[in-house]
């Protein structure tokens, strides 16, 4: 059996799919009571079963995983700009209460552990592409954008730890900007298609200028699956993107092509939208030449392909199109009120120093 955190999300539902295709036996876990709705289609097959468990409790994860997963992929987290920024408590609670309690199971399951780090673990280092090696390079610490980064950072730690310390089988997956059906509103490329489909203007934070390279939802689940099979992916680290690099500004005219738009973009201030905790990431480009090397894994998926079955599927999705933008909140915000196990109780942070920091 396989156990998926954060399986009700947008990456977890797909990897569960995946799984289930070619005939493996799949635990779901995520936070919600019920079946989350990404996950219907998966309890219709054989193999599959659901059940609700925090990750941040080490009890729920153990009676979770009942008997003996033989791995573990995971990728509960608090996810999203607007996430992070609202509460960075939550945002590294959920990363780092989490991941300690996934690898403690797997080590007494001794089940590999493929965690789902990020490419925000490299920060705004200016040396692009980034080699698994590449330097962090963080912005002003004390804006609060860094949290998730930091706790990605931190988790990777563990995870690497787990491997060497305790014999924990371990792989981590750095995935660059993924896109593709089911995902939140809350990102460049969903919101842009949410907006422009229900005939809002899409919105360009900043200048349009940084860049990123955007990732099939399809091509990061094969990836994440040979992490799962491959045992040379044993403790090590793999970049996880389509490495050609798009402005913000040319991924949201091409998301506009791919609806037969012709709406006009407009410009916002991140800051006005995100808060002053706030920084921009100037250029993130991959360099995935070791996951082609030690997985064999080449994703496949050039923009506008993945772009027109993102639309098509979002054409057929009314409820999603009518979510607000945004979508709900991220379940760890959603679950615990705005300010994690920490905060409870407590009035928020007054902004302070950093509200001076704003344009
Ligand atoms: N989508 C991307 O482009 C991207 C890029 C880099 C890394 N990642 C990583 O991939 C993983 C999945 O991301 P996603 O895009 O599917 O996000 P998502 O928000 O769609 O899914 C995350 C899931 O985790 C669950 N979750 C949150 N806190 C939990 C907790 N305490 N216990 C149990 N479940 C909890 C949520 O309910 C949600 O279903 C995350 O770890 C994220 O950091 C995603």
């Amino acid at each position: 059996m396989i156990a998926v955190t954060g399986a009700g999300g947008f990456l977890g539902s797909h990897v569960t799919d995946a799984l289930l295709a070619r005939g493996e036996t799949v635990r779901a876990l995520d936070l919600a009571p019920r079946l989350p709705e990404n996950l219907e289609e998966a309890a219709t097959r054989p193999g599959f079963s659901y059940r609700r468990c925090d990750v941040t409790r080490e009890s729920q994860v153990e009676k979770a995983l009942g008997g003996r997963p033989s791995a573990v992929l995971h990728a509960a987290a608090t996810v999203g700009v607007d996430a992070y920024v609202r509460s960075p408590t939550t945002t590294i609670e959920s990363s780092v209460l989490g991941t300690l309690a996934v690898l403690r199971a797997c080590r007494r399951a001794k089940a590999r552990c493929v965690y789902l780090s990020s490419s925000e673990v490299y920060g705004r280092n200016p040396r692009v592409p980034w080699a698994e090696t590449a330097d962090r390079v963080l912005g002003d610490p004390t804006l609060d954008r860094w949290s998730y980064s930091s706790s990605k950072g931190l988790c990777e730690h563990l995870v690497n730890a787990a491997h060497t310390e305790l014999g924990v089988p371990t792989a981590i997956a750095r995935p660059f900007n993924v896109y593709g059906p089911r995902q939140r509103p809350a990102f460049v490329i969903p919101i842009t298609v949410h907006r422009v489909l229900n005939g809002e203007r899409p919105i360009v934070y900043g200048d349009g200028a940084q860049t990123r390279c955007f990732t099939y939802v399809g091509d990061l689940v094969d990836g994440l699956v040979r992490c799962l099979d491959s045992e040379r992916a044993i403790g090590e680290a793999f970049n996880l993107g389509f490495p050609r690099e798009r402005s913000i500004d040319e991924a949201v005219r091409r998301v506009l092509e791919a609806c037969g738009s012709d709406l006009e973009p407009r410009r916002e201030d991140p800051r006005a939208a995100f808060g002053a905790g706030f920084d921009e990431v100037p250029r993130r480009i991959p360099d995935v030449r070791k996951a082609a090397r030690v997985l064999g894994w080449v994703p496949r998926t050039d923009l506008p392909a993945g772009l027109a079955s993102t639309v098509a599927w979002a054409r057929s999705h009314p409820e999603w199109l009518r979510a607000p933008v945004g979508g709900a909140p991220a379940a760890g915000i959603r679950s615990r009120g705005a300010r994690g196990t920490l905060g409870a109780g407590r009035r928020p942070r007054s902004p302070g120093r950093r509200a001076r920091r704003s344009p």
